[in-house]
């Protein structure tokens, strides 16, 4: 075994540059994911077959193919059809955001259909319109159900951002993989962003906890 922590050293800024290009791609995947789940979200509820049926089968498709494909189809394979090259960034923002929003639109759909039937019920009895009863009464209840499943999403964006290596996309994992063809070594470059992922993850977990307590505190 020959360990050796300190060579990765004049390599640290280098890495943690990357926790930034990393952050900076899921929170505009995770945002573009939340827009479009919630226009899906609402097609799904509506009863407007033409609105409802390819909300499902884009959901369907996006959830029942590899991430990693769909990341590879729109760098690799978009060229090949509009002639021009996307970028790294752009494709990764993409993948991520199309590929979130149908996880969103189902997030977003489960936690309003959650909500007690009897809720619906009793505002529709008291004569209340559709808009303000989803606004006042449905909404803030589904938001319980909502808020602590998109900081999962929020997560499972951020673990699975490690994809964007595959395109050259020079997040945090790239960072790793550099750093140890330099040194011919493996072990201490990884270990190291493996701590910086469990960290991004742990304070979104406690972030999440924090949301979910305030969520019960209204109750
Ligand atoms: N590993 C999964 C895949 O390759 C990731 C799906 C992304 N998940 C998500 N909640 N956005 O399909």
């Amino acid at each position: 075994m020959n360990l050796d922590f300190s060579q990765i050293v004049p390599y640290i800024p280098f890495i943690l540059e990357g926790i930034w290009v990393t952050l900076q791609f899921v929170l505009v995947s995770i945002l573009l994911g939340f827009l479009l789940g919630t226009v899906l979200a609402l097609f799904k509820i509506s009863n407007i077959k033409l609105l409802k049926w390819p909300a499902d089968f884009y959901t369907s498709i996006f959830r029942g193919t590899p991430l990693i494909l769909q990341l590879a189809i729109i760098y690799l394979a978009t060229p090949q059809l509009t002639g021009y090259d996307i970028s790294p960034f752009l494709s990764a923002v993409l993948a991520f955001g199309l590929n979130s929003s149908a996880y969103v639109s189902e997030i977003i759909r489960a936690g309003i259909s959650a909500v007690d039937r009897g809720q619906t019920e009793a505002a529709i009895a008291l004569g209340i319109p559709y808009r303000p009863m989803m606004k006042d009464i449905i909404l803030p209840q589904a938001m319980k159900n909502i808020l602590p499943a998109l900081m999962n999403e929020f997560i499972t964006l951020t673990k699975e951002s490690a994809l964007v290596s595959t395109i050259g996309y020079v997040d945090l994992m790239r960072r790793a993989q550099i750093t140890s063809s330099r040194l011919y070594s493996y072990f201490e470059p990884l270990m190291f962003v493996a701590i910086i992922y469990w960290l991004m993850v742990m304070v979104l977990t406690l972030l999440g906890g924090w949301v979910e307590r305030r969520m019960k505190e209204s109750d």
